[in-house]
């Protein structure tokens, strides 16, 4: 439905004062609506309006901090000064409460002038958001120098999909500025998403001042080291120097109220039962042992949580108590994820707690430690917020469920007829990778590309149109355990966010991933004057190997259509003068392949690389008595002689194949009796990620009774190369049975379970 009405529309219009504009003289200047997140509809027209000194800007009263919101938008970043006052003028915010969506808008950009109609300043707000991408984005860094600017004569009506439209920011695993938070608050702001999620107590850090518990800030809010690497990287080093810090009250009063500018609400996350491993260490009587404990100085999840006794809620409810005064918006998030339940299983406080209250296990506790905090955080006007756990054991009954592992969370919580936020692991974690380019930056693991978060659909299908009202949006979720500086947050969350913002805001019809693009390559310009440091795959150059009867080819492909790519084999880097990839390139021996996007001038993007080790197994045929795990399975058993070795990092890569549970005998047939020299291979042997190199090897070649014998040592390294020179030898089919490590023992991650088998390339020689 449309949010605008054709009779208010002219009796509006009749505010403007219509005058003799000056004829703008249409310069390079006037920007082609590109608009992101696209409007609902937009309606582009014939001419230019021309904002200079003379321009008059005009507000509804209730409209007035917005307006001058626009005003300073324009001043700070030109040197255009415009006056403004309530009653007429040239630009005009015009209250029409008959608009039924709050933040909905229309703006209207014609010769004579702009008006902005809205029933709310939020409407008011987004509309101005709209308007700012329809000017030279050297406004955003005071660097317009002209007296006067041209606008593109437009009609939008524009309205969001969905309420909830979130970013979120760990400060917890690494601490970033006020001016950083406001950076990151502003930027979310242009997109239109109206919350911010800021996740503020963590077992490495806690990150708020409360006033009535001090050691919160001299003690939880400092570690005093931090794990180096990745987690799985074994054994752990550490950097050996204190790190830590929390915002002071003053300063969060300051950071809400730049969001409230903003229209965006921040919500506070306390969390509890558990990730509470700073708040014991500050005050160690809160957790169950009622033993000294530091601050976590590497990441995972811990067994010390909040025992369930009555000085921990009082303890809480005081913390609450200080939260509520800073944060005006209506939801508090209490966590409620990954709380182990070891410690309850063995205190007497808490078993006591179970059996008085009547319930069934620890999980029962969960959800009582829960309900009770909901009922206190009621008591004081508000709503929680919790992640999908707060459903085990029962959901609180006034609680909205962040989903976050998978979206069955938000399913379940939607048919109790309870609010739901949509943030599951693969749509929505800007933690993870984006790219398989071998020089991304460390990430905790999976892959979120870009196009992925552009096509999430927040309505989970097995919804009703009814139970699908309890959906109230989404959130993009930012952690930080590898994400230590500024600029690396910006990276991660940027464009992600970018393409979040249209799955939130904008009309499925009118959604189209290529039109993004193009609209994305336009803001970044927009991103880059404002020093953001965000993440650019759109000129990236991708690869697919092709082995058909031994024959290899490889194809290249660029992610943005219409660009030129071009390439070496001989290792150098592509340059202008490089050849431009018109087919598949025939590989008849060892090959580097070099590729990058190009226009007529200049490379665009990454150097796209990979390597082509042209062995004797190549593109022959390959069976295993058991498949890889589903997981890891991606590039299937060709994986293992299609000429491509693995990352040296990532166990998800699609040449690594990952077993569990068996022996794996692998066949490989060279088609006809072939001298081989030599076979070489690679195993994972990441023991904090449960995977370890096998114990042996057993080679049968054709023609031989009794297979040859490898044993691989036990060894530190994350990357077991094996190799085997066979004497003169001929063979057609060779088997390779690999004997697995087994059972993990004592002292490793994941004792007790089977170990998993990782292994890359097969190269015969
Ligand atoms: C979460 O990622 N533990 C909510
Ligand atoms: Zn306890």
């Amino acid at each position: 439905m449309s949010i605008f009405r054709q009779t208010t529309k002219i009796a509006l219009w009749a505010t403007l004062v219509f005058v003799h504009t000056a004829c703008f003289n249409p310069t390079n200047n006037v920007i082609k609506p590109a608009i992101i997140p696209v409007p609902l509809s937009q309606n582009i027209q014939e001419g230019t309006f021309l904002i200079n000194n003379e321009t008059q800007l005009a507000y509804d009263s209730d409209f007035k901090s917005v307006a001058l919101f626009l005003k300073g938008y324009i001043e700070n970043g030109s040197k255009i000064r415009l006056k403004a006052s309530e009653g007429t003028g040239k630009i005009v915010f015009i209250k029409d409460t008959t608009i039924q969506n709050t933040e909905g808008y229309q703006l209207k950009v014609s010769q004579q002038g702009i008006s902005i109609t809205a029933s709310s300043p939020k409407g008011a707000f987004y509309a101005i958001q709209s308007l700012r991408q329809l000017l030279p984005v050297n406004f955003e860094n005071n660097t317009y120098t002209g007296n006067e600017i041209g606008i593109q004569c437009i009609e939008i009506e524009d309205e969001p999909q969905f309420k909830y439209r979130g970013m979120h920011l760990d400060v917890g695993r690494h601490f970033f500025s006020v001016d950083f938070i406001k950076k990151y608050i502003d930027l979310m702001s242009m997109l239109k998403m109206n919350t911010f999620h800021w996740h503020l107590t963590e077992d490495q850090g806690w990150r708020i001042e409360i006033k009535k518990y001090p050691k919160l800030n001299t003690v939880a809010a400092y570690r005093n080291e931090t794990l180096i690497g990745h987690y799985r990287d074994q054994p752990h080093q550490f950097d050996k120097k204190k790190y830590g810090g929390y915002y002071t009250q003053e300063q969060v009063k300051d950071i809400v109220k730049y969001a409230t500018e903003r229209q965006i609400t921040v919500i506070p996350e306390i969390e509890m039962p558990g990730h509470s491993q700073a708040a014991i260490s500050a005050y160690p009587s809160l957790g169950c042992t009622g033993k000294q404990i530091d601050v976590a100085t590497k990441w995972g999840v811990f067994e010390d949580i909040y025992c369930a006794k009555e000085s921990t809620f009082q303890f809480l409810e005081d913390v609450i108590d200080e939260v509520i005064t800073l944060f005006p918006g209506k939801y508090i998030h209490i966590g409620g994820d990954e709380a182990p339940k070891k410690r309850w299983e063995n205190c007497k406080h808490c078993q006591q707690l179970i059996k008085k209250e009547g319930l069934k296990d620890a999980h029962g506790l969960q959800s009582y430690f829960i309900a009770r905090m909901e009922k206190y955080i009621n008591s004081k006007g508000k709503q929680i917020i919790g992640w999908d756990e707060i459903l085990e054991g029962g959901l609180a009954p006034n609680a909205t469920v962040m989903s976050w592992r998978g979206t069955s969370g938000a399913v379940e919580a939607a048919k109790q007829h309870h609010d739901v936020i949509l943030t599951p692991g693969s749509h929505c974690y800007f933690d993870h990778y984006q790219s398989t380019n071998t020089d991304e930056p460390l990430a905790i693991g999976g892959f979120l590309p870009l196009e992925k978060v552009y096509s999430f659909n927040p309505i989970p299908e097995e919804l009703t149109t009814e139970e699908a009202n309890y959906v109230l949006g989404a959130q993009g979720n930012v952690w930080t355990e590898y994400i230590t500086t500024a600029e690396k947050v910006e990276y991660m969350a940027y464009p992600r966010a970018i393409a979040l913002s249209e799955v939130v805001w904008s009309a499925p019809k009118n959604k189209n991933y290529i039109d993004f693009k193009n609209r994305l390559i336009n803001y970044q310009k927009r991103l880059d004057v404002r020093n953001v440091k965000y993440a650019n795959h759109l000129y990236e150059v991708a690869g697919k190997l092709d082995a058909t009867d031994g024959n290899l080819s490889y194809t290249l492909e660029a992610s943005s259509k219409g660009k030129t790519i071009r390439y070496t084999t001989d290792g150098t880097t592509p340059t202008l003068q490089s050849n431009i990839y018109t087919k598949p390139i025939q590989i008849l021996k060892n090959t580097t392949i070099k590729a990058a996007s190009f226009n007529d001038s200049s490379q665009l993007g990454n150097v796209f690389s990979q390597t082509l080790n042209f062995h004797k197994a190549v593109g022959k045929t390959i069976s295993l008595n058991v498949p890889p795990h589903i997981s890891y399975n991606a590039g299937g058993k060709e994986a293992l002689i299609n000429s491509i070795s693995g990352s040296d990092t990532r166990l998800g890569d699609k040449e690594w194949l990952g077993f569990v549970g068996n022996d794996i005998e692998i066949t490989i047939d060279l088609g006809k009796e072939t001298a081989i020299n030599s076979l070489s291979t690679r195993f994972f042997n990441v023991k904090g990620s449960w995977v370890h190199a096998p114990k042996r090897l057993e080679i049968t070649l054709d023609n031989q009774k009794e297979p040859m014998y490898m044993n691989i040592n036990v060894s530190p390294k994350k990357i077991i190369n094996i190799s085997h020179l066979f004497k003169k030898s001929k063979a057609r089919i060779i088997k390779i049975k690999i004997v697995r490590a087994g059972i993990i023992p004592p002292d490793f991650a994941g004792a007790g379970n089977e170990a998993w088998t990782f292994i890359d390339e097969i190269v015969i020689n």
